[in-house]
């Protein structure tokens, strides 16, 4: 074959080549240097008081509502009376200082960004509808970026099941002795880190 016939496309396709990784190159140094001037000089929110970003909740909540609903695992025992009193004595502990109480929200958890939830107030239906399994991972491994702790190193698995079956069935009316240890008393203290 000649050699002009075979050489003529594809020079032609390499001088197309070039200029455009060259453009995608730019596009891309570009988007780099808009983001980095972003976060040098357009004021993103990293106080707890700033307003939050439309990129926020983009970033966080829909990768972790993924990775919560792929892994979540169906709680090993049913919910009792019993149950929720050992969960209402965790919950005073561990939780209730961000989470709040039954009549009595949480003063810090309402300063936190994002915000803790007050899981026995009857404004907030979202996370108690949620199954006991994905409050179940939440509290076990915490929520990266925001002043959500892990838990799995704190509490056992029964407790952990415990406290989220507790707080699936929040806003149900509880029986008078589970109620009764919620709100018992004065502030409860840190947690502490136990070997697993
Ligand atoms: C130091 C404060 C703090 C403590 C203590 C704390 N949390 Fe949280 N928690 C948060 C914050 C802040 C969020 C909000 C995270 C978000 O929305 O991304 C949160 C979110 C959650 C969620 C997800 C709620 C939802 O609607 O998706 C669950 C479930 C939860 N916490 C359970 C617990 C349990 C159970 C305990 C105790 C064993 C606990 N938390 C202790 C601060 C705390």
């Amino acid at each position: 074959m000649p050699p002009g016939r075979t050489r003529g496309p594809r020079r032609r396709k390499q001088t197309r080549t070039v200029p455009f990784l060259a453009g995608l190159g730019t596009g891309v140094a570009l988007i780099f240097v808009c983001v980095l001037a972003y976060l040098l000089l357009g004021r993103p929110p990293v106080a707890a008081t700033d307003r939050p970003a439309l990129w926020e909740p983009l970033l966080t909540t829909l990768p972790l509502r993924q990775r919560v609903h792929a892994e979540a695992k169906a709680p090993p025992f049913a919910a009792s009376e019993e149950g929720f009193e050992h969960g209402a004595r965790l919950y005073h502990v561990h939780c209730a200082q961000c989470h709040g109480v039954p009549g009595q929200v949480s003063a810090l958890g309402l300063q936190m960004a994002p915000r803790a939830q007050q899981f026995f107030s009857t404004r907030n239906r979202h996370a108690t509808a949620e199954p006991a399994g994905e409050i179940f991972w939440k509290t076990a491994y915490g929520i990266r970026h925001s002043g959500m702790p892990a838990y799995n190193h704190v509490l056992g698995n029964t407790e952990l099941w415990q406290v989220s079956l507790l707080l699936h069935a929040a806003n149900t009316s509880l029986p008078d002795p589970v109620s009764a240890i919620l709100l018992q008393g004065s502030a409860p203290p840190q947690p502490t880190l136990v070997v697993p």
